[in-house]
């Protein structure tokens, strides 16, 4: 299998499965607990039908919608995902090149493995900075003011993870930043020379927003759980999030609300947008779907804030069945990840393409020159009449 036998999420991924020891996989693939929400996250798509508008004149489409202040050429974008350097060696640099090629935002995540400042001289395109709070009041406001500095376009502060997931692949795995062999994964170590070559001759592995601030350095073996568990202040509050977000002066976001009670705190403290997510699944199991959340958020505070739909998305009717429940744009992780394991640079391209392809095509099909036109009305949703 190579890349361009891959049509699809589903192809990228078996590709990802073959290339990366599976701790690496499995971190990338799993959820938390039983993986429900994580699997409902792509079903609720499932529960609602299109309903298409024909001869209406679509041989131009319109993808463009503005996030955070930034025009962008795709309604979706590419989510802050941590440490991509293990997925391939090409790492971040890889994403943000694919994502400025497609005129779409980059989220840097604050667990990169190339620092904003890096990111800032690869890509020109608009950049969005996903920020933890750490108990570490030094490094929060180093990542603050680094991301600053840089010029990046928005800061969204992660919320949902006050606590580590219980992500039981990777407690079998063993799976740690940076990975470390243990008697069961080596043999999937050994079973992949290529990922194990390139890992070892290219740079090695570093958190640069981190190293500064971490006794141990970056290169000490932890797990994503006690990362969020040990280093985030679980005491985070209201408060907090409005001193950073004034702390940071320009376009700020929540990452992982899921209430509309919390959206209309979001316009309160003045966020300029919110993330409706639920973290992939890889939190709080049993969560309810950003898509089947979406609507009633939208209602709420849709014409005061910026509203994006994130987790499960596999294709471009998922995200136009987002956007007509009101989402200003979609973003995904696994959404690219898979592919920049299959194939660094090239495989993330391949990834944005597809799904440009993706939206064209279905918008065409919908009877809609542009994201604009997208409503409710193209909605049925299966349980009511
Ligand atoms: C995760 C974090 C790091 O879900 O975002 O693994």
């Amino acid at each position: 299998m190579r890349l361009s036998d891959c049509y699809n999420f589903h192809d990228f991924r078996k590709l990802a499965a073959r290339r990366l020891p599976y701790p690496i996989f499995d971190y990338i693939d799993g959820a938390a607990d039983d993986e429900k929400t994580y699997r409902r996250n792509t079903e609720a798509y499932d529960d609602v039908d299109l309903v298409p508008r024909v001869l209406r004149g679509v041989e131009n489409i319109d993808l463009t919608t503005t996030i955070f202040g930034k025009k962008i050429n795709m309604p979706v974008y590419c989510a802050p995902t941590a440490v991509q350097r293990l997925f391939h060696y090409e790492g971040e640099r890889a994403v943000a090149k694919a994502a400025d090629k497609y005129g779409t935002m980059f989220g840097v995540s604050s667990l990169s493995t190339v620092s904003v400042e890096e990111i800032a001289e690869i890509s020109s395109g608009p950049k969005m900075f996903q920020f933890y709070f750490h108990k570490d009041r030094g490094l929060n406001s180093s990542m603050i003011q680094r991301a600053k500095s840089a010029n990046f376009d928005v800061l969204a502060l992660t919320v949902d993870t006050i606590t580590g997931g219980n992500r039981e692949r990777d407690l079998r795995s063993g799976f740690s930043i940076p990975p470390k062999l243990n008697m069961s994964s080596m043999l999937s170590f050994i079973s992949k020379p290529q990922w194990g070559i390139n890992y070892i001759t290219s740079p090695k592995f570093d958190l640069p927003h981190l190293k500064d601030y971490v006794r141990e350095g970056t290169s000490a073996v932890t797990s994503i759980g006690s990362y969020f568990t040990n280093m985030l202040d679980q005491s985070m509050s209201w408060k907090d999030a409005e001193k950073l977000c004034s702390m940071w002066g320009g376009h700020f976001a929540l990452k992982g609300v899921m209430s509309v009670e919390d959206a209309k705190k979001a316009i309160d403290i003045g966020c300029t947008g919110i993330i409706v997510s639920n973290h992939g699944g890889r939190q709080l199991d049993g969560s309810r779907t950003p898509f089947d959340q979406l609507a009633e958020i939208v209602d709420a505070v849709g014409d005061k804030l910026d509203v994006v739909c994130e987790g499960g998305i596999q294709r471009g009717t998922h995200i136009i069945k987002a956007l007509s429940n009101g989402a200003k744009a979609c973003s995904g992780g696994r959404l690219y990840l898979y592919a920049l394991a299959a194939s660094g640079q090239n495989g993330v391209e391949r990834a944005l393409s597809l799904l440009k392809e993706e939206l064209e095509r279905n918008m065409k099909l919908m009877g809609c020159s542009s994201v604009n036109m997208l409503s409710r009305n193209n909605l049925k949703f299966r349980n009511k009449i």
